[in-house]
C-alpha cells in the first residue's frame, strides 16, 4: 500500500512537472534576465503540492481535458512560486536558502527578485488564459457546450485571482509581517491571538491550496455544493500544513527541507508552535487532515490517493 502510494505521488509529481516545463517563458530578449530569475525558482523543484491538488481534484469530480487543467497546474505553481520568491526578501523573511538553492534575490539581487515574483504573478494569469483559447478551439462540442466551459474557466480564473489577492494569499502576507516583532503574545492581551494566527494561516497558505482544489472542482463542473465542501477540506488542508511548516521551523533539517530553519525565530514570529508548543501543533496537524479527509468521503470519484496524500502530509519532513 505504502510502495503504490509512493510511486502515484511519483507519477503525479512528474505529471506536474511535465505540464510546467511546457508553460515555462523562453528566456529570450532584452528582458531574459528578469525571465531567468524567474525560471530559477521555478525550476528548482518543490514538492508541487499545488497543481498535484488541483489535478486530482480535478479528476475526483470527473474532469478530463488535460490540457485546460495544465493551464491553471501552471499557473498555480507560479504563484506559489512568485509568493516565496517575495516571501525570502530580505524586507520580508530575509532568507537565503529555498529549494536547495540561494534564494532568488540572494543570486539575483533585490530588484530582480521582486521583479521576478511580479513577472510570475502576471504570467500566471497569462498562462490561465491560455485555456479560454482552448475552449473557443475545442471541436465537436455543441455551441451551448462551449460556452459552459468557458464558463467554468472564467470562474476558475476568478477563484485563482480572488484567493491569491488580498481577501487571500497577500492578506495573508500582511497580516503575518504587522503580527512580526509581537513573538509569542501577539494579541494576547485582547485575547485574540489564536483567532489572529488562524487568521494568517487561513490566508496566507490556506487560501492557494483552496484555490488549487477549488478550480479542479470548478473545470470538472462540480456542484455548488460540492464546490463548497471542496473549500471546506482545503482550509483544513492548509491550515495543518502551515502549522507544519512552523512546526519543521523549529524541528526540521534543512538540507531535508531544503529551506533555511530557525527563520521564524529569528524574525520574532508569532506560529502555532509558540502558541501552544510542539505537541499541540502536532495533535492538530493531525485531527485537521483527518477532518480534511473525511470531507474527501462524502465524494463518489475516486480519491484514494487523494485521501493517502492528506494523511501523508501529516508526518512530512519537508
Ligand atoms: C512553503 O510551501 C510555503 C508555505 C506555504 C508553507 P511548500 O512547502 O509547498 O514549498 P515547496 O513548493 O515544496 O517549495
Ligand atoms: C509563507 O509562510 C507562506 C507564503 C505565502 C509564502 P512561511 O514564511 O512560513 O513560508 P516558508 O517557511 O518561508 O516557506
Ligand atoms: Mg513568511
Ligand atoms: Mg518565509
Ligand atoms: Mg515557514
Amino acid at each position: 500500500m505504502e510502495k503504490r502510494f509512493d510511486e502515484e505521488l511519483k507519477e503525479a509529481t512528474e505529471l506536474a512537472e511535465q505540464i510546467l516545463k511546457k508553460h515555462l517563458p523562453e528566456e529570450t530578449g532584452e528582458q531574459r534576465k528578469v525571465i531567468e530569475a524567474m525560471n530559477y525558482s521555478l525550476t528548482a523543484g518543490g514538492k508541487r503540492l499545488r497543481p498535484v491538488l488541483l489535478w486530482e481534484t480535478f479528476r475526483m469530480c470527473g474532469g478530463e481535458n488535460q490540457e485546460v487543467a495544465g493551464c491553471f497546474m501552471a499557473a498555480i505553481e507560479m504563484i506559489h512560486t512568485y509568493s516565496l520568491v517575495h516571501d525570502d526578501l530580505p524586507a520580508m523573511d530575509n532568507d537565503c536558502y529555498r529549494r536547495g538553492r540561494e534564494t532568488t534575490w540572494y543570486v539575483y539581487g533585490d530588484a530582480m527578485g521582486i521583479l521576478a515574483g511580479d513577472g510570475l504573478l502576471n504570467y500566471a494569469f497569462e498562462t490561465a488564459l491560455k485555456a479560454t483559447k482552448l475552449c473557443t478551439e475545442m471541436r465537436g462540442i455543441t455551441d451551448n457546450e462551449r460556452l459552459y466551459q468557458t464558463e467554468r474557466v472564467c470562474r476558475a480564473l476568478s477563484v485563482l485571482a480572488g484567493k491569491a489577492g488580498i481577501y487571500g494569499m497577500i492578506g495573508g502576507q500582511a497580516a503575518d509581517i504587522l503580527a512580526e516583532g509581537r513573538g509569542g503574545t501577539a494579541g494576547v492581551e485582547d485575547g485574540n491571538a489564536e483567532e489572529l494566527l488562524l487568521f494568517i494561516h487561513g490566508h496566507k497558505t490556506a487560501a492557494l491550496i483552496q484555490a488549487a482544489m477549488m478550480v479542479g472542482a470548478i473545470l470538472a463542473g462540480a456542484s455548488e455544493e460540492q464546490i463548497a465542501k471542496i473549500e471546506k477540506c482545503a482550509y483544513h488542508i492548509g491550515i495543518a500544513f502551515q502549522i507544519q511548516d512552523d512546526i519543521l521551523d523549529v524541528v526540521g533539517n534543512s538540507t531535508e527541507l531544503g529551506k533555511s530553519t530557525g527563520s521564524d525565530a529569528l524574525n520574532q514570529k508569532q506560529t502555532y508552535v509558540t502558541m501552544k508548543g510542539v505537541e499541540q501543533a502536532k495533535a492538530d496537524v493531525e485531527a485537521m487532515s483527518r477532518e480534511a479527509a473525511d470531507i474527501l468521503d462524502g465524494f463518489e470519484g475516486e480519491h484514494g490517493f487523494l485521501k493517502d496524500l492528506i494523511l501523508n502530509l501529516i508526518d512530512r519532513r519537508k
